[in-house]
């Protein structure tokens, strides 16, 4: 075994480490070179061969060999570690990134929000009363009679078993909150209260058993008519655009007196008749009036000293129209393919 031997050896294992790309291939030349039966045993194996006074020092060089082979597949095996880590690991800043998935405010919830926000920019405020109301504030205190049908369990959901001598029932209009409102407080009062409401509905594509309102009234000396058409007027064409025409048409309610239903021209033709306003060119949207002297009677106002306004509107009758949604229970049934195109 002589010097050209082992810069041989030394040669081949530098060459073949350094062109190594994986730690599999470098396992196996660990084995080739270091292994009890690799190369470099098989050189040691040899000593025996060379004669006894140049032993000691190709012992040495030997040793130095097998040395500096492992130090260099160590640190082969670590740099290709760290390569591969980096590989596995590695961020493309390039790529697209992922959207989250953003929630987002309900279609009605919105409507209501936009609504009460042009209303309190009118100067009205916002309250809110309880679902579960007393026969007292849905009905008697709005002046409407006993024998109204109304009243009966077919447009009604009363609750039973009611401790009080009241009958409890889950409103049927946001009306009963005129009621709480006047008993606690004076004139000038100008209030809106958005909140659902419940009737007992077959559910079917127009109809549903709870549904939402928006009610509005106004109490104060010297309130007209004319000032129910002038906050309706300004509320609908900020809510629909400038060019919405709007008409009254006389109606009856038991609160209010005079009392209209008002149209807006209809969103969709623009008046000149559609399926949608039945080519009558005008959709139904509200109903409104002048507060009933007997409700004013009913909260303990001075009926001669006040007059008033009041307003209710539902809510999702103006978001189909507004959207052009022909079925109501799409509001509820939370298919997200619906709620997200809003
Ligand atoms: N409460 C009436 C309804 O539910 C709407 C309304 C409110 C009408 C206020 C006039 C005044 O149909």
């Amino acid at each position: 075994m002589s010097n050209i031997d082992l810069n041989q050896v030394k040669l081949a294992a530098n060459t073949e480490i350094d062109n190594t790309s994986s730690l599999k291939e470098l396992g196996d030349l660990r084995i080739k070179y270091l292994a009890r039966k690799g190369i470099i045993a098989g050189l040691f194996d040899n000593i025996n061969k060379v004669e006894a006074t140049s032993r000691p020092e190709c012992g040495k060089q030997l040793n130095a060999l097998k040395q500096e082979v492992t130090e260099k597949i160590n640190q082969k095996a670590l740099q290709l570690e760290t390569t591969q880590t980096q590989d596995a690991g590695a961020i493309d800043i390039t790529a697209d990134g992922i959207l989250p998935i953003l929630g987002k405010e309900h279609v009605l919830h919105r409507l209501i929000e936009d609504a009460c926000e042009i209303f309190t920019n009118l100067g009205f405020e916002i309250v809110t009363g309880p679902e579960v109301e007393t026969e007292f504030n849905n009905f008697t205190g709005l002046n409407i009679p006993l024998e109204h049908p109304s009243r009966d369990t077919f447009d009604t959901f009363y609750i039973e078993a009611s401790k009080s001598n009241q009958k409890l029932l889950l409103r049927s209009h946001t009306s009963p909150v005129q009621i709480r409102v006047m008993k606690t407080r004076k004139p000038p009062l100008a209030v809106v209260v958005p909140g659902r409401v419940y009737r007992p509905d077959a559910v079917d594509a127009s109809h549903s058993f709870m549904f939402h309102q928006i009610e509005g009234f106004c109490v104060d000396k010297n309130i007209r008519f004319s000032d129910l058409k002038g906050v309706l007027n300004l509320f609908l064409k900020n809510l629909f655009g400038e060019d919405i025409k709007m008409r009254f048409r006389p109606h009856f309610f038991p609160f209010t007196e005079p009392s209209a239903e008002v149209d807006i021209s209809c969103i969709i033709c623009k008046g000149r008749g559609c399926s949608v306003c039945g080519r009558k060119g005008w959709l139904e949207i509200l109903g409104a009036g002048m507060i009933h002297p007997n409700v004013f009677k009913n909260v303990g106002y001075e009926a001669r000293r006040y007059t008033g306004f009041a307003f209710g509107m539902g809510v999702e009758r103006i978001a189909m129209l507004k959207y052009g949604i022909d079925d109501i229970r799409l509001f509820f049934e939370n298919d997200l393919r619906f709620l997200k195109q809003f």
